[in-house]
């Protein structure tokens, strides 16, 4: 049975996640950007957190560890690169590890592009992946610790995952990206339609997340290096595709 799990809206624009497995009750939080509407999902789901994973060392992201450390006594794991700067953390993990919950594994991808040591979470058995801020809904997390290729590498290996896959994202960022990506890829109906689609959502103030891998390779020029009509926008018809996302990335910078 797939896990059940609760997204909140935190500070501006994060995304807070609580999830619990249905049988065992075992529940865990993907990172802790803010103390109080972490509380108040607690509270109105009645699902007590024994375990917080964080995935990057960001203050948006473990601003309410110690917080929820005292309050919940959880246990805090995150990334081995990153530990010294992750408050409260207990244990630590890198690409290959896993972490067992409930009745099944979590596995860790390194992601590494927007930090250099982030991590993403995946759960093969309920098909959903956390990936904070390596890849959002029609876009891609800011290279501030890496270079182009590194991130490349790490959204192509997020690709790769089934396309039904569902990805949370750390930010409801998806409106902005969908003017930029309409950009780049000005010809792709699945992109316009989708545009419109995130434009309602975001009037009735309502989250355009979580996504799917599946979506997200239609729709997002963060992943669709290989695509002819977009490379034909760029004119870069011969390039490597990790030259492709570099100039995309280079663009949305500049948008
Ligand atoms: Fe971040």
């Amino acid at each position: 049975m797939a896990v059940e799990i609760e997204q909140f809206m935190c500070r501006e624009d994060n995304f807070g996640v609580l999830m619990r497995d249905p049988v065992t009750g075992d529940t865990a939080l993907i990172d802790a950007p803010e103390e109080k509407p972490i509380l108040a999902a607690i509270e109105r789901t009645g699902w007590v957190p024994k375990l917080l994973l964080i995935t990057h060392h960001h203050a948006d992201h473990v601003e309410a560890n110690l917080a929820l450390k005292k309050r919940f006594g959880l246990k805090i794991i995150g990334p081995e690169g990153e530990k010294d700067r992750i408050p409260g953390i207990d244990d630590t993990v890198r690409g290959g590890s896993t972490i067992g919950f409930g009745n099944e594994e979590i596995e860790v991808i390194d992601t590494p592009g927007h930090t250099a040591g982030h991590v993403s979470y995946y759960m093969p058995q309920s098909g959903v992946v956390f990936a904070a801020d390596t890849l959002f809904a029609l876009g891609c997390g800011r290279l501030l610790e890496c270079p182009p290729d590194v991130m490349y590498e790490s959204l192509k290996n997020l690709s790769d995952l089934p396309p039904d896959t569902k990805v949370y994202c750390g930010h409801e960022y998806t409106l902005s990206n969908a003017r930029f990506a309409l950009t780049v890829d000005p010809d792709n109906k699945a992109l316009q339609a989708r545009a419109k689609t995130v434009e309602a959502l975001r009037e009735a103030g309502r989250p355009t997340l979580p996504t799917t891998i599946g979506d997200e390779l239609t729709t997002n020029p963060f992943l669709r290096w290989s695509d002819p009509s977009i490379r034909r926008h760029l004119g870069m018809e011969q390039a490597s595709s990790d030259a492709v996302f570099a100039e995309i990335r280079r663009r949305k910078d500049n948008f």
